[in-house]
């Protein structure tokens, strides 16, 4: 028993030390979206994590950015997550991203990179937004297949009715399913 704990003790410990001074968002699937508000959090509780930085955008692409570019002079630590305006950042829509976590003082000291990520067009969802609309949709669809069983069910008097409700829950999942393949 106590082997166990000293056991599973060393590994959250272990986890621990792996963890480092990181940027969790944006990411390869925390995109941003162009000429809009976007969000940036990263590790402030880790161990490694200094008390302030730069914040700059780079891209892979040369032709994109040049050389990364500052967009928050000095950024807390503590604030853990902040929100990036057009005004601060107002990249063009495209792939190859990486936000930048330097030395202040030396923006060539960088403590964290960001995942490569995409900056989607004006008007594209927000990651968060397009799993609510995901999930209200295979809602929406599960409803709709529960009232198509239910009509086939209770309306067997009436054939022509029956038939027209079938038709009715048969369009609604046409439209559900149409919403499903544009995202
Ligand atoms: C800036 O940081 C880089 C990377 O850590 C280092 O190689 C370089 O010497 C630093 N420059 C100055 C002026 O401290």
């Amino acid at each position: 028993m106590q082997y166990r704990t000293l056991a599973a003790t060393l590994l959250a410990s272990a986890t621990l030390a792996a963890a480092q001074f990181k940027v969790n968002v944006p990411s390869a699937n925390d995109w941003w979206v162009a000429k809009s508000q976007n969000v940036l959090t990263w590790a402030c509780q880790d161990s490694a994590a200094p008390q302030e930085f730069t914040v700059l955008i780079g891209n892979s692409d040369p032709t994109v950015l040049v050389q990364p570019l500052a967009i928050i002079a000095i950024q807390k630590n503590y604030d853990c997550s902040i929100i990036i305006t057009q005004d601060q950042a107002n990249q063009a829509a495209g792939t190859g991203y990486q936000v930048y976590l330097a030395n202040p003082i030396n923006n060539t000291d960088v403590y964290a990179v960001s995942e490569s990520f995409e900056i989607k067009p004006l008007g594209s969802l927000y990651p968060t937004q397009q799993a609510a609309q995901a999930s209200s949709a295979s809602a929406a669809a599960a409803s709709a297949s529960a009232s198509a069983s239910a009509a086939a069910t209770t309306d067997d008097k009436n054939g022509a009715v029956s038939v027209k409700a079938a038709g009715l829950v048969a369009g609604a999942v046409g439209v559900v399913a149409g919403l499903a393949a544009m995202l």
